[in-house]
């Protein structure tokens, strides 16, 4: 058992996996901003902002950032050296050996599939409040999740199943409709950008930091800028999906490091413009609502810039879902390709070149807790399980210098092993300052992943244990 479980994968290059190999550098730093630029600067940073950080929301980006770009340089590295679709998950096979790659494509697997549905209610959220703006009212029963009074959260649920016929129809339409939308979704930014410097006014920035470095409360919640940090850290999640389109890139040895880095730098810098910008022209105890950018805008009497923001931002959130879930599609597709779920997901349908089961799967589950269960709830568990993948990417380039020091590595770290020990150290870090019920959740995510990994996946992968 003990041989079975802590056997390693050998490198084998992104061959024959059936998937067509069609994205371009370009394409792949799009795909990392499309799926990074989201909700996390558009809803979470005046949640953040309100409760957490103050004006020094800013800051908490910053941190958030730091520890994202020691993490960036990691993937950089084993997804030039290592490669394969499956991100983290497929870097720790070969670094770790089984057992470890198995827990963290399931936490993978939470990451990305809470992610998408935690995006989907944001959108959703968006989607009322513009169509309330066009005076159209849905009535709210089909709008929210039962635990909230509602029946279904039926906007979230339709969005899911509408990306998710779009992924079924082929990842070339997916990465130009991603490409364009990205283009509108910076636009809108822009437009923000350009109206706030007009009107910009520092004593929103005083007090900077009126909650503090950081402090925990009575009831485990945390607070202070290096809790806002972890909560930010949300906005970065999703460049890594850059990794996971191994299989389709045109040349991943040298694109995927580009693509990861300057997906990560972009998005650092538009975060730290739009949430000082947003903190500026509003008081910091105004934007904890739904849509900051679009509220602060009205309060400045731009009505029609904030509707045009808010569509906008409607557009932005679908391609940070679009990107989601075919992430999720494709470290599912890599982890059944290895035996451990059912092969029956890793059929290529031949004439479109994509896993349609394992699509059609992830769009059934996800939609109906896109529907059926509230934002809230999902958006500090998805953060827990990308620190932890971040970690482990750190800790297996670290691992692999040693296990494999001849490796031909065309993106390496320098001053090793400096970079990830510091990925490690700032990962970890965010997560020390995320709320105590957030770890409970991870916990029992990760028992479940162990008792199925003992159940399933053992007895059926199809790797052979090390002599
Ligand atoms: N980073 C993505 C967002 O902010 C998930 O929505």
């Amino acid at each position: 058992m003990f041989a079975r479980m802590f056997r390693t994968k050998p490198i084998t290059h992104h061959s024959q996996s059936g998937l067509r190999k069609c994205l371009s550098a370009f394409d792949l730093a799009l795909l990392g901003i499309g799926c990074a630029i989201g909700t996390g600067i558009f809803v979470l940073t005046g949640i953040a902002a309100a409760t957490l950080s103050g004006p020094a929301v800013v800051l908490s980006f910053i941190f958030a950032g730091i520890a994202s770009a020691f993490a960036a340089l990691a993937y950089a590295e084993l997804a030039s050296s290592v490669g394969g679709s499956g991100s983290a998950y497929g870097y720790s096979y070969v670094a770790f050996g089984e057992f470890a790659a198995w827990i963290i494509g399931w936490i993978l697997l939470l990451e990305y599939g809470v992610g998408a549905a935690a995006v989907a209610n944001g959108w959703a959220g968006y989607f009322v409040n513009t169509l309330a703006n066009f005076n159209l009212h849905l009535p709210e029963v089909w709008t929210k999740a039962p635990s909230l009074g509602g029946i279904i959260n039926l906007p979230a649920f339709g969005i899911i199943w509408v990306l998710t016929i779009l992924l079924i129809s082929g990842v070339k339409q997916s990465a130009q409709v991603n490409n364009t939308i990205v283009i509108i979704k910076l636009s809108t930014i822009a437009i923000f950008l350009a109206i706030a410097s007009m009107h910009l006014n520092s004593s929103n920035w005083h007090p900077f930091m009126p909650f503090g470095w950081f402090s925990t409360l009575a009831d485990g919640k945390t607070t202070g800028v290096l809790a806002g940090a972890s909560l930010v850290f949300f906005a970065y999640f999703g460049f890594d999906a850059v990794s996971t389109a191994a299989d389709e890139a045109q040349n991943p040895q040298r694109d995927l490091p580009i693509g990861l880095l300057a997906s990560l730098t972009f998005c650092t810098i538009v975060y730290i413009l739009v949430s000082g910008a947003l903190t500026g022209i509003v008081s910091y105890t105004d934007l904890n609502v739904s849509s900051p950018v679009a509220h602060a805008l009205t309060k400045l009497g731009y009505t029609w810039s904030s509707t045009l923001v808010a569509t906008g931002v409607l557009a932005g959130l679908i391609t940070v879902l679009l990107v989601l879930l075919y992430g999720l599609t494709r470290i599912l597709y890599a982890m059944s390709r290895d035996g451990l779920i059912s092969p029956f997901f890793s059929a290529i349908d031949p004439s479109r070149q994509t896993p349609v089961r394992i699509i059609l799967m992830c769009g059934f589950i996800i939609s109906l807790i896109a529907g059926f269960f509230p934002l809230g709830e999902l958006a500090e568990t998805v953060n827990i399980g990308t620190l932890a993948s971040f970690v482990m990417v750190c800790v297996g380039v670290i691992v692999l210098r040693i296990r494999q020091p001849d490796l031909h590595r065309p993106f390496k770290n320098p001053w090793n092993p400096l970079i990830p020990v510091l990925g490690i150290a700032s990962c970890l870090a965010l997560m020390a300052f995320l709320p105590s019920a957030t770890w409970h959740r991870f916990l029992v995510w990760i028992v479940i992943g162990v008792v199925v990994y003992f159940i399933y996946s053992v007895r059926h992968s199809k790797l052979i244990p090390n002599e």
